[in-house]
This record gives C-alpha cells, structure tokens and sequence, in this order.
C-alpha cells in the first residue's frame, strides 16, 4: 500500500492504493471522476486519455505512483455554462453516437488545439490517430476539431446518409 498525492484538475487529492494501481482505477474509484473511461486496459483505445501537463496519456497503464504533474481530465476541461471550444463544437455538431470513446478523442484534441490552433485536417486526423471509435465516426471528429479551431476547411467528406439508410 502507497500514499499518493495528486492533482488532477486544479484540485489536490491524497489517495492510498496499492502500489501499481492505474492513473485510471484512481480517479474513477478513489476520486470519484468518472469522466474517463476503461476501454481496453491495453493502451489501443485511447477511451481513458487525460491529460498530464497537457500531454494525452492513457491512464490504463500508468500507475498511479509514476505520475508526474498535473492531471486533467474530461470533467476538468470545461464546464457546462463555460465549455472548451472542442466540448461546444462536439456538442454543436452533434459529433459522437454512442460516446463512449469521446472523453478520450476530446483529451487528444484540447492538446492539439493548444499546440497548433490552426490544424489542417491530417493534423487532426493524425493527432486523433490513437483513439479508437467503433462507432465509427472519426470524420464528425475531425470537421469538430477543425470547427473548434474555426478553419475555414470543417465541411465533412463523410456521405450524407440517405433517408431510410442506417446511421
Ligand atoms: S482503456 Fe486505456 S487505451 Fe484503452
Ligand atoms: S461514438 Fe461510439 S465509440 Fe465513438
């Protein structure tokens, strides 16, 4: 068992886990931050990113004793009446499905956007590079990164589903 200090979104939390314990098992059980998900425990999802001094990190396989800096997570980016502008734009465009990958996605774009505020569409296709979505809808990802950072370039080239046709 370890005593741990933490600060994840402005906020210092002392918590006491075993040592190894993830970044992630940590702020969801200990916490109390829900906001980053568990997909697949093996780094190839990127359901569970947060940021740490601003840097996506997959906190499924970081333990809790090697972090090094200041956590931020989905709950931490924003909040409902003062929005990121990649959490506005997600919402404006209506950009997840099921939504599940999206705390993770958002984590990736906020730093992108903070290091490259103007993107082009390979750079936000390459900085999303390591989340996964199965539902499928990376393309709305990207015209949301790039709205977020108001390009000019945000149409989509995702085909307009047809009336009748499954989404
Ligand atoms: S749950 Fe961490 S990368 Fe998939
Ligand atoms: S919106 Fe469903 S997994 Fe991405």
């Amino acid at each position: 068992m370890g005593s741990y200090r933490l600060t994840v979104n402005g906020r210092e939390h002392h918590v006491d886990v075993p040592e190894g314990t993830s970044l992630l098992e940590v702020l969801r059980n200990d916490i109390g931050d829900k906001s980053p998900k568990f997909g697949c425990g093996l780094v190839q999802c990127g359901a569970c990113f947060v940021l740490i001094d601003g840097h996506p990190t997959p906190a499924c396989d970081t333990p809790v004793e090697y972090v090094r800096g200041e956590v931020t997570t989905l709950a931490g980016l924003g909040r409902p009446d003062a929005m990121h502008p990649v959490q506005s734009a997600f919402l404006e465009l209506q950009a997840g499905q099921c939504g599940y990958c999206i705390a993770g996605i958002i984590m990736s774009a906020a730093a992108l956007l903070r290091d490259n505020p103007r993107p082009t569409r390979d750079d936000v296709s390459e900085a999303l590079q390591r989340n996964l979505c199965r539902c499928g809808t990376h393309l709305r990802f990207v015209d949301a990164v790039l709205a977020a950072a108001g390009s000019a370039s945000h149409s989509s080239t995702e085909p307009t589903p047809q009336a009748g046709s499954p989404t």
